[in-house]
């Protein structure tokens, strides 16, 4: 998507109005450059209540000779919010149809700074769709890129030109996410996702990627990692980002979980919907967002991200339930079901991320639980922390991103449940279903390790019900949905 930002009177393609709820004309002063007949158009359908610019709605007016109308709704001006600004910018790509082509020009008009900037990123995020596997027909040319003018009042054009800036690049960000997220797992496999960020890293100055490969895992005593992986001809391993390397640490630390196919192991999956399984590294294709995120919007400081890929697979190599393993940390764990296989390679990430990487704080994703989908749907991620005030700031930046992220507990009796093995350090399951997603929490904070005897800040966030599926979230076309890139952009930057 093109965009620029100006105050220009002409209108190029189609004409994008957003409307409050209750407008019977085009605003006073929004109608410059506007034909007379297309104005009679619209007034008309909003006088007579044709169209009565309720959240979520869209009109298109056709059939003129002197142009189109694409109306959206903007609710009530005193139930708005940047969520349904961003909602009503996402409509706008989600109603375009063939009918209005490619080129659209958006005529803000009386709308706060925040509102319009809201509504652009709204536009950017919802444009998007994968379909790099889908054959063209011949005759059927590509359709060109989106080429968008947003119109606004002369002063209010500098700021907005910037927040759309700001908020391009980081949809580069959540974009990339999202591809790495829908890529297919006979394509997107461990070391196929390590080439595609060695190959971003060359065309970044400032970022450098590094891979652990399997036998330097094995090596390193990762056993977590290798255990997942070794069942699979794709072998695991583990990648490194560092953006802006140059600048001393400590600096914000993210760990991504990347099973690039999780049938579960010997302990195998039913077969509905595995397919979904996919997206089980969703973890990994956030981290590997926000670094691009941030990457693109110019941040100049220092970030750490590790990203654990393995594909977990049951077959003759596979680990058993029941195998002891010896992890990064040193701590041992007994595998009760090579399905929670997330928290075994996130294990040997976080202890790596704690001890090599000098963070000030460690924050992993991970499509971690099922039970984090029964407890809060794919309306919120769950969010656990041993730090009051990381919770509290990724809670913010998540709301701020319309990216809810849920307090969750981290309970001494789950650390308990998940620690009483009989015969190794941890389990990787809890004594029985019930809380699922705490007890898999409480097993990754045995891995976050201490420094000046205390543990390193460190927040989990469960996406697994979040990555992926949720019909509410109208960013989303369909599938892979980058969760979290812009809250933690954002929460990183500030911005
Ligand atoms: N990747 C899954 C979690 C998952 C399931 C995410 C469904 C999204 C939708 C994870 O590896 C897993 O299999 N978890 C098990 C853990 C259990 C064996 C303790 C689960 O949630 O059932
Ligand atoms: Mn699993
Ligand atoms: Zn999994």
């Amino acid at each position: 998507m093109q965009l620029n930002v100006n105050a220009n009177e002409n209108i190029n393609g189609t004409l994008v109005l957003p409307l409050w709820q209750g407008s019977e004309t085009m605003a006073e002063g929004s109608e410059a450059g506007v034909h007379r007949n297309l104005k009679n158009q619209v007034d008309n359908v909003l006088s007579n209540g044709d169209f009565k610019a309720k959240t979520g709605s869209s009109m298109t007016l056709a059939g003129l000779d002197e142009g189109k109308a694409l109306l959206i709704g903007l609710g009530k001006p005193e139930d708005a919010t940047e969520q349904s600004m961003r909602e009503a910018g996402a409509k706008v790509i989600a109603a375009r149809g063939k009918i209005h082509g490619t080129t659209l020009t958006i005529r803000f008009h009386g709308l706060e700074d925040s509102h319009m900037a809201s509504f652009v990123e709204g536009m950017s995020l919802r444009d998007y769709s994968y379909d790099r596997y889908k054959s063209k027909d011949e005759d059927e040319e590509e359709e060109s890129e989106l080429v968008i003018h947003v119109t606004c009042e002369p002063d209010k054009v500098s700021d907005l030109a910037a927040a759309t800036r700001l908020s391009s690049a980081v949809a580069t960000g959540v974009h990339l996410a999202r591809d790495l997220g829908n890529a297919p797992p006979n394509d997107l496999y461990p070391q196929a996702f390590a080439k595609q960020a060695v190959e971003f890293a060359v065309n970044h100055d400032n970022l450098e990627v590094t891979v652990i490969s399997y036998d330097q895992a094995i090596d390193m005593g990762m056993g977590g990692l290798v255990g997942v992986g070794m069942g699979s001809e794709r072998k695991p391993c583990m990648v490194i980002f560092e953006l802006n390397g140059d600048k001393p640490g400590p600096s914000p630390c993210i760990v991504g979980k990347g099973i690039t196919f999780d049938t579960g192991g010997i302990s195998i999956k039913p077969s509905a919907s595995m397919d979904e399984m996919k997206y089980d590294m969703h973890g990994s294709a956030t981290t590997f967002g926000v670094i691009a995120a941030l990457a693109e919007s110019g941040w100049d400081e220092r970030v750490v991200a590790v990203t654990c890929m393995a594909e977990n697979m049951p077959s003759a190599n596979a680990q058993r339930p029941g195998d002891v393993i010896k992890t990064y940390s040193g701590k041992t764990v007994e595998v009760l079901n090579t399905d929670a296989e997330g928290r075994l390679v996130l294990s040997d990430g976080l202890w790596y991320a704690g001890t090599h990487l000098d963070p000030s704080y460690i924050i992993d994703l991970a499509t971690l639980t099922g039970s984090i989908v029964v407890a809060l749907g794919h309306e919120a991620t769950g969010l656990w922390s041993n730090d009051d005030e990381l919770l509290a700031n990724i809670k913010a930046a998540g709301e701020h991103c319309g990216e809810i992220a849920w307090p969750m507990p981290l309970f001494k009796a789950f650390e308990k449940e998940i620690t009483d093995s009989k015969i190794a350090d941890t389990r990787n399951l809890g004594a029985g279903r019930w809380g699922g997603s705490n007890t898999a929490a409480a097993f990754l904070k045995q891995f976050v390790p201490e420094r000046d005897g205390e543990q390193i800040p460190w927040a989990h966030l469960d996406i697994a019900g979040t990555a992926w599926g949720a019909k509410t979230n109208k960013l989303v076309k369909h599938g892979a949905t980058g969760i979290h890139v812009r809250t933690l952009h954002h929460l990183i930057t500030g911005q």
